[in-house]
């Protein structure tokens, strides 16, 4: 890109959104300033070290570091005379459920008068009317900002890549030019770009990731029906997801989704549709789905153990998915105090997410071979590479009963019952002769013949 093409772009927000766009941003080689509100974070940032565990992400801060400004103060941002604003604060579920925009009201507020036209770019997730209501309140403020919703699909774990390989990037302007602007800011990309109105960009963020829930509470639900008849739903998503009308994509069956987004935007496009006087029967069904998902290895466990009180469990991964150390809304946090309510010892172990705030009574190990020695069961919970090997003779022999619950179907069930483990997983047929051995068979069972 030659030097003129090069911007001046300013961030509100220094989460995962924002330290991914400035930073791919600074990649393809604009100046950025990221401004945020947490002095814990700018001074980390400062001083080199994102403040979560992203993949590339410290690589690419590194590389772009004299392109890179962190501040507190909405003044340097100022005063760095930027052409676009993006927006990348966070929107958490009010108690109502709907998508607390306060934050966003916040940078409106703040937003100081530039030299020159600029362009607000929305990427955080809004509901739709969102971007109606800022341009008034930028207008009110008289502030010459364009506005353009710009809503970010990136995936955590795999952020860098998504930016920079997006399948789609969506530009919604109420200004002609605006959008033009934005969109060519991605053109280096050579990707598609989805133009259109602002309402319309709003609703396919959250259309797209309702979506995605929805595969993945209807291949959990498809999972329960296999375990009740003795089907395998690996193999299942396999052949349904050959189906180029259908896509292999989030047919993973496991303990239910969580994360940043997910919980969060499925209440707030339910509420959404509901304060505007409908009631989204589907999505309703697949947030309930998904809350009963992340219970069902608490059976699993009971079916194999009886009553749960004094038993170790071990909760081999806690972040919500691999390769992150997100802890929001983590399948994990449900179980661990589902166990704990129940009287069970939890052992902990995640390579990368600390818990300690957020689990209170369970024992944090470093090592998952510490977290299952002497544990009644391990229960794999989120698909770390490293669980791969967990059934190992050594892990089955320091094990008080060798029993494990792939909570992400991560395990061959043939490998693992071959090297001595009881297994069950998430929808694989399981025998009735799977239980543990040492199941004691009532005394007035009736012989078999
Ligand atoms: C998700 C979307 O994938 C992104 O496109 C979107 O930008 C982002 O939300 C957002 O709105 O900001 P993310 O939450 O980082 O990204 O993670 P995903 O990889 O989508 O996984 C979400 C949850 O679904 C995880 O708990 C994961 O374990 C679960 N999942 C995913 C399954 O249980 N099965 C699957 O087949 C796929």
């Amino acid at each position: 890109m030659p030097d003129s093409e090069h911007r001046t772009i300013g961030i509100f927000g220094a989460g995962w959104v924002g330290l991914v766009t400035g930073a791919c941003f600074a990649e393809l080689g604009h100046r950025v300033v990221v401004r945020d509100v947490v002095p814990g974070k700018i001074a980390a940032l400062e001083s080199g070290k994102p403040p979560f565990h992203e993949a590339e992400l410290a690589e690419l801060l590194e590389r772009n570091r004299q392109r890179l400004t962190f501040t507190l103060d909405v003044g340097v941002l100022a005063a760095a005379a930027p052409e676009f604003i993006f927006v990348c604060v966070d929107t958490p579920p009010t108690y109502a459920g709907d998508a607390d925009l306060s934050r966003v009201w916040t940078v409106v507020e703040e937003l100081p008068r530039l030299d020159g036209h600029a362009t607000l770019v929305m990427k955080s997730t809004v509901p739709v009317g969102t971007g109606e209501k800022v341009r008034d309140g930028l207008s009110t403020r008289g502030l010459d900002l364009g506005y353009v919703s710009n809503p970010e699909f990136l995936a955590e774990g795999r952020a860098i890549h998504d930016f920079m390989h997006p399948d789609r990037v969506v530009v919604g302007a109420f200004d002609d030019a605006d959008g033009a602007a934005v969109a060519a800011l991605y053109e280096p990309l050579d990707q598609p770009i989805v133009r259109c109105d602002v309402h319309s960009a709003e609703m396919i963020k959250l259309a797209a990731n309702a979506f995605l829930m929805t595969r993945i509470s209807f291949i959990n639900e498809i999972a329960n029906v296999c375990e009740a008849t003795g089907a395998d739903v690996v193999k299942v998503a396999e052949g349904v997801g050959l189906d180029h009308r259908l896509g292999p994509h989030f047919l993973r069956a496991g303990v239910g989704w969580g994360g940043s987004c997910f919980p969060k935007d499925s209440l707030a496009l339910k509420q959404l549709a509901a304060n505007s006087g409908y009631h989204f029967q589907l999505l309703s069904a697949v947030i309930e789905v998904n809350d009963l998902q992340k219970r069902r290895v608490i059976g699993k466990l009971q079916r194999h153990l009886g009553s749960l009180r004094g038993k170790t469990v071990a909760l081999l991964g806690l972040a919500f998915k691999a390769g992150t150390s997100d802890l929001r809304e983590a399948p994990s946090l449900v179980l661990a105090s589902r166990l704990l309510a129940e009287g069970v010892e939890v052992r902990a172990w995640d390579p990368v997410a600390d818990a300690r705030q957020l689990i209170h009574g369970a024992t944090f190990c470093d090592a998952y071979e510490d977290a299952v020695r002497g544990a009644d069961a391990a229960v794999i919970v989120t698909e770390w590479p490293e669980l791969r090997d967990l059934a190992k003779p050594e892990i089955r022999d320091s094990m008080r009963r060798p029993l494990i619950i792939d909570g992400r179907n991560l395990l061959d069930p043939d490998d693992v019952r071959a090297a001595g483990f009881a297994y069950e997983g998430i929808g694989r047929p399981t025998s009735p002769l799977d239980v543990l051995p040492e199941t004691p068979e009532p005394a007035d069972a009736p012989k078999p013949v």
